[in-house]
């Protein structure tokens, strides 16, 4: 029996009977009350920033990733897997934490960022906290600890390059794919790996499974930099417009080092206006969706190892959203 084979038998009979979608919405219950278990700290700031930044929810992309990368390698009971979801959406909401103290950004999850309420001392500690809770989350899981330690490892050298490239004013195309598949996409294809792998896929399956998750990821950034742009801070729930005025993301890429530059020595009263209204003109929204656009199908076409399945299915519907999304 080759492991196609194998795989197809496990799911008809994991995935025939289960509803996908009410088992991945219990299974994203177990992982809030996870995190909110994880997080009780006895010291009142780290528990209450704590519970500030996880209770004003957030799309849940990453444990979605994890839950359904499991269920679509024939994992039986997604579960099994929330409490490695959960650390991986604890290491992701610990990076949006410190994100805003390094962005300057105020507002995430529409509500006043950690840093705004408490100031940056407390906003770093609590990403401490939460980025060390993981590591009690993990304790069970052996060698799934290396693939996390990895995306974490990219993550922080993603965030340091791009502020290097800001501050060295090399922001090259091929400078940006770097850091946005160093700071998001990398947990992307952790979380899509350390899901097969819960589910005891083998090594080839997880790690398409991982590169289905890195693509998304890519996509993902791309889209969240366009929408920075395009969009505003109530419908985003963040600061909008940080990227654009701070140097960075889709639409700074080299070409457009003229444009910081004149924003740079511009003297109106809104120099990021008029910026802005010029990056709207050229074709860089519709380039950077187009590019979405390959990165998602490029994704779904890893899936075409997987047998047919609802998850698989709901996987497709994952990576679609990504580039669909409006927030
Ligand atoms: C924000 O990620 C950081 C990026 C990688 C762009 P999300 O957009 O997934 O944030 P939440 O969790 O939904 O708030
Ligand atoms: C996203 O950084 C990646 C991390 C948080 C590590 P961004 O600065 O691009 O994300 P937002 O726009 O603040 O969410
Ligand atoms: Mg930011």
């Amino acid at each position: 029996m080759t492991r196609s084979d194998t795989l197809q038998n496990v799911n008809r009979i994991a995935l025939s009977t289960a509803d996908v979608s009410s088992s991945l919405r219990h299974a994203l219950q177990l992982v809030e009350a996870t995190m909110r278990a994880a997080v009780d700290s006895d010291v009142t700031t780290l528990r209450d920033a704590s519970h500030h930044i996880l209770e004003a929810g957030g799309k849940r992309i990453r444990p979605r990733l994890v839950l359904l990368s499991y269920a679509a390698v024939g994992g039986a009971d997604m579960r099994e897997a929330a409490n490695v979801a959960a650390a991986i959406e604890l290491m992701h909401t610990a990076s949006v934490v410190h994100d805003d103290i390094n962005d300057h950004g105020i507002v995430r999850r529409g509500r006043p960022s950690v840093n705004a309420i408490w100031g940056r001392t407390f906003a770093l500690l609590t990403g401490d906290y939460l980025f060390t809770k993981v590591y009690e989350l993990m304790a069970p899981y052996g060698d799934l600890n290396i693939a996390l330690a990895e995306a974490a490892v990219a993550l922080v050298e993603g965030e340091t390059l791009q502020a290097s490239a800001v501050k060295e004013n090399r922001f090259t195309r091929e400078v940006y794919l770097d850091i946005i598949g160093r700071k998001t996409a990398a947990l992307f294809r952790a979380s899509g790996s350390m899901g097969a792998l819960l589910a005891g896929a083998d090594r080839e399956t997880s790690e398409t499974l991982g590169a289905f998750g890195y693509n998304i990821g890519l996509a993902f950034q791309i889209v969240d930099d366009i929408l920075d742009l395009t969009s505003d801070t109530d419908k985003i729930g963040k600061t909008a417009g940080i990227d654009l005025a701070q140097g960075k993301g889709y639409a700074a890429v080299e070409r457009d080092g003229d444009l910081i530059s004149a924003a740079v020595g511009n003297n109106s009263a809104d120099p990021m206006a008029k910026i802005k209204a010029k990056v709207m003109q050229g074709n860089y929204v519709n380039e950077g969706r187009e590019q979405a656009q390959m990165l998602m199908h490029a994704a779904i076409a890893h899936l075409d190892i997987l047998p047919d399945s609802d998850a698989r299915d709901e996987l497709i519907a994952l990576a679609r959203s990504v580039v669909e999304r409006e927030f």
